[in-house]
């Protein structure tokens, strides 16, 4: 409990590195005020009075992206993989040019586009890497091994492969720095442990895992790792040979993409070793009346018809992501979170829930406002136009942890500006004097 309360309440002040770094980074916060990719999103553009710090539960789309979705139906549409005529050849030839943008996006080459797989979102990704693959290894006496931060997207899917396969489901748990130390690492992974999965960064704490880390003790014994990259792939570049991971799944609509498409990556000789996760059309090599036999990877796991346009609307949010940089989105989210932490600080009756040290919050800063329900906190801020995220965020089990039920979240993403947390910071100022003025 002692080390919960830290956590809780450890951040009134920042500490000395991170308020040395926000005054370093003191030009990089000017650079915040009118921020010019505000204008590039449709809906920020036009709602000007709005400060949408809801970025981790779905971004916007950039204005390019809302036209390849469009263009796709206006100039593409056919059912891809399936015809032979020229439209449906090249709306195959859109999807493959998106899964080898996606390859390259994450760190590989055009040739490991075979190992894209496109489906619904993280959470179907992490289904398929739960049923199909640990439906295969998992048996009585074996471990799944997962951290306390994961989303329930990462949890419940092992908790059910478990109760089927009579594994075990092992917690790996956070220090007070929100990181998972390697006394906890060495204690919770062993040879009874066949998969290692983790959130790469948390969607409550905003703190980034050492999956490098994870992955080398992954690998030490035989086990898997799986990454959910759901909160990174949209904030940072993602490496994934130097990563080291086995799987790695993220959701298009995080990251400036469209709804409805995710993304697994998986090592081919794992995903070619695993049955599908969905059965049906255009996932089969031959049917008989009693039998199948299956395509090789990636159609094996696409089963039905793909979503075609939104695959190519992401190829065009990767397109925008990269025009922008991760350099300037890093700076920028940086500068946000340290401006967001420093002037929550300064609010005392806000607690930050997370590290201390701004550098360790990925785009996410998580707070409760003192004795006022993390729901009236979030609807008298949307009275004030400040949209932020309030309730337990899809990780009950980690707020258990953590002792409370609920808090408040604001994430950030580069098109924020430091008017936007101007906004939550005189929101807040109402909030209190609401309940206490
Ligand atoms: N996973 C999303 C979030 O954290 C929905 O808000």
């Amino acid at each position: 409990m002692a080390e919960q309360q830290r956590i809780l309440h450890g951040v009134d002040m920042l500490t000395e590195r991170g308020r040395a770094e926000w005054d370093a980074a003191g030009i990089k916060v000017s650079a915040l005020v009118d921020n010019p990719f505000k204008r590039d999103f449709p809906l920020l553009a036009t709602n000007a009075n709005l400060a949408f710090l809801d970025s981790a539960a779905t971004a916007q789309r950039p204005q390019s992206v809302i036209d390849a979705q469009k263009r796709f139906y206006e100039t593409l549409n056919a059912n891809a993989l399936r015809g032979l005529y020229r439209l449906s050849v090249e709306a195959t030839e859109a999807i493959g040019a998106a899964r080898a943008h996606t390859a390259r996006f994450l760190g590989l080459s055009d040739a490991d586009a075979r190992d894209i797989v496109f489906c619904r979102n993280a959470s179907e990704a992490l289904n398929i890497v739960a049923s199909s693959f640990g439906g295969m290894v998992l048996g009585p006496g074996d471990e799944v091994c997962i951290t306390i931060m994961e989303h329930h997207s990462n949890m419940i899917p092992w908790q059910q492969v478990c109760r089927h396969t009579g594994a075990q489901l092992v917690y790996l748990y956070v220090d007070e720095s929100g990181a998972i130390g390697e006394d906890e690492i060495r204690a919770k992974i062993g040879p009874r442990t066949k998969i290692v999965s983790a959130t790469h960064v948390s969607n409550i704490l905003g703190t980034a895992t050492d999956v490098a880390a994870l992955a080398k003790a992954a690998h030490e014994v035989n086990a898997v790792m799986v990454v959910d990259g759901a909160q990174s792939a949209p904030h940072m570049p993602i490496d994934l040979p130097a990563l080291d991971a086995d799987f790695y799944t993220f959701s298009a609509h995080k990251a400036f993409g469209p709804f409805g498409i995710g993304v697994l990556w998986g090592r081919h000789e794992l995903l070619d070793a695993m049955p599908p996760f969905l059965t049906g059309g255009e996932m089969i090599s031959s049917v008989t009346e009693q039998d199948a036999m299956w395509s090789p990877v990636p159609e094996k796991f696409e089963a039905g018809t793909q979503d075609a346009a939104g695959i190519y609307a992401l190829d065009a949010a990767l397109d925008y992501i990269e025009s922008v940089g991760f350099e300037a989105i890093q700076m920028r989210e940086s500068a946000l979170v340290h401006t967001c932490m420093h002037r929550l600080s300064e609010l005392d009756f806000v607690r930050i829930i997370g590290p201390a040290d701004p550098a360790a919050h990925h785009g996410v800063v998580s707070f409760n406002v003192c004795g006022i329900h993390p729901h009236d906190v979030a609807s008298i801020l949307d009275m004030d136009g400040v949209a932020i995220r309030a309730g337990h965020h899809c990780a009950q089990p980690l707020l258990a942890h953590l002792g409370i039920e609920s808090c408040c979240r604001a994430s950030l993403a580069f098109y924020n500006d430091s008017a936007d947390i101007d906004k939550l910071v005189s929101g807040l100022k109402h909030v209190w004097e609401m309940f206490h003025g």
